[in-house]
């Protein structure tokens, strides 16, 4: 649920020591892979540190600082340095991760707490489909039996959460999927929001690409078009954010960057799966509005929020932008296309690299000149940023980072929920209630890693 029930934005701008700034030529492929590895090494040390530290939970970094969906997104970019250029020194990391976030079950609403998971723990069907997008990377770069470690297989996992989307698929607006899983939570129950959409149109072209299985693609084409005849993707092209389905027919005309990101990036995956040409003049008229709407002199920008003022999360939007375009960069056989892509890439990454330093620590802004910080909003955007440009131009992974692997796929001797590395955490109080609490106990072996996070939002 981006944005929508962010916490306000921290505005920490300053000048940039410029002695001390990264420099970057995206055509050197040496450079590009050293630092698509430095800044997503960054990154993931500071999950390293938060676990050590028992601040971790859910798989996910510190959640009183950074969503738990945003953990999904990470482990996703950095499973795709994995498969775009072969750096896997973090891999491993990820699939622990993965295997603390589905329970060792590979269920990412944790089996029999599921209820509980979409009550109280915040798991929207957004929040899920980011998780299965860094699963069905893991597949693409370790192919279909590839383990979860602890756990399940990541394509079972990935499927397993295809089909709790849909289950929240009904014909209300004439179809589509539901933003929360709970019908009776007080606000926003009705709406249909686009990310979840694009999100199980993109996964779906994915299934049936790895599996060849044809249902995936015949739910995938079925919201692919109810998202253009309901109005969320309009006739102009523009991506918009969703409709109440007490009001249907009436969008939500709000653009953000990422719902045009994720929907380029399912057209480009229902055009791997199906070769058929119209998806991929729909992806080129989305991608001129978005350009347009979302693009300062080819450098990507989040309209109306400036310093990211739009919430703590909005950070994580702009990079899903890049992602989707770069994803159909690499099955676009339009050459006019290709390079309107490049030009946005390189711009953007000129732009950023300027707020990141010589370690390649960086900032979530990218158009001003903020300097760097190290936390997970401001180093994951660029990170992502970074694995685009490796998609565009190609990237060398650096010496030693290619041995790495998915960890052990051996069950954890604390069974299901104890890896979370959760136990211990004094970090904050989670913030349940009393019905929740209750619930939480009769869910018995999973109240460590329900307790051991907090869900801010
Ligand atoms: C294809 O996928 C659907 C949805 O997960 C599943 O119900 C069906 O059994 C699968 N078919 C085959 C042949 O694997």
């Amino acid at each position: 649920m981006l944005f929508r029930k962010a916490l306000s934005g921290v505005l920490i701008a300053s000048a940039l020591g410029s002695s001390s700034a990264a420099t970057l030529d995206p055509n050197d492929k040496a450079a590009l892979g050293a630092a698509a590895h430095q800044a997503t090494a960054n990154l993931v040390g500071l999950y390293n540190a938060e676990e050590k530290a028992g601040l971790t939970a859910e798989g996910s970094f510190d959640q009183s600082k950074f969503s738990w969906f945003a953990s999904g997104i990470v482990w996703g970019q950095v499973l795709s340095n994995s498969l775009v250029f072969g750096d896997k020194s973090q891999d491993a990391t990820a699939s622990k991760a993965i295997g603390v976030a589905t329970f060792g079950i590979g269920d990412l609403l944790g089996g029999p707490m599921r209820s509980f998971s979409e009550k109280y723990r915040g798991k929207w069907n957004d929040d899920l489909g980011w998780w299965a997008f860094a699963m069905m990377t893991a597949v693409d770069a370790y192919g279909k039996d590839a383990q979860i470690a602890g756990g399940a297989k990541f394509l079972d996992a990935a499927t397993l959460t295809f089909n709790q989307m849909h289950e929240q698929y009904d014909m209300t607006c004439g179809g589509g999927i539901y933003w929360s899983r709970n019908r009776e939570a007080e606000k926003d129950a009705d709406y249909k929001s686009t990310i979840s959409n694009t999100q199980f149109v993109q996964l779906g072209a994915r299934l049936a690409v790895a599996t060849g299985n044809q249902t995936f693609l015949d739910l995938a084409s079925q919201t692919y078009n109810w998202l253009k005849t309901s109005g969320l993707v309009t006739a102009d092209w523009k991506v918009v954010d969703g409709v109440h389905t007490t009001t249907c027919g009436v969008v939500n005309p709000r653009a953000w960057g990422y719902n045009a990101g994720v929907m380029l990036g399912a057209a480009a995956y229902m055009y791997k799966a199906t070769q058929q040409q119209s998806y991929l003049d729909d992806a080129k008229n989305i991608l001129n509005v978005a350009v347009a709407s979302f693009t300062q002199n080819n450098v990507v920008y989040e309209p109306g929020c400036p310093y990211g003022q739009c919430g703590r999360e909005t950070p994580m939007g702009k990079p899903q932008l890049i992602k989707g375009m770069a994803q159909l960069y690499t099955v676009s056989n339009d050459p006019a296309v290709k390079a309107q892509i490049q030009t946005v890439i390189d711009t953007t990454l000129a732009s950023a690299v300027k707020n990141c330093d010589a370690d390649w620590w960086c900032s979530s802004e990218w158009t001003g000149t903020m300097a760097p910080t190290k936390e997970a909003y401001d180093q994951a955007g660029t990170a992502e940023l970074l694995v685009a440009a490796a998609m565009v131009h190609g990237a060398t992974p650096p010496a030693g980072t290619t041995a790495g692997g998915l960890g052990s796929a051996a069950p954890t001797s604390s069974g299901p929920a104890g890896s979370s590395g959760s136990s211990g955490s004094t970090a904050a109080s989670p913030k349940v209630n009393s019905a929740s609490a209750s619930n939480a106990g009769i869910l018995g072996t999973f109240i460590g890693a329900l307790m051991g996070g907090l869900v801010g939002w």
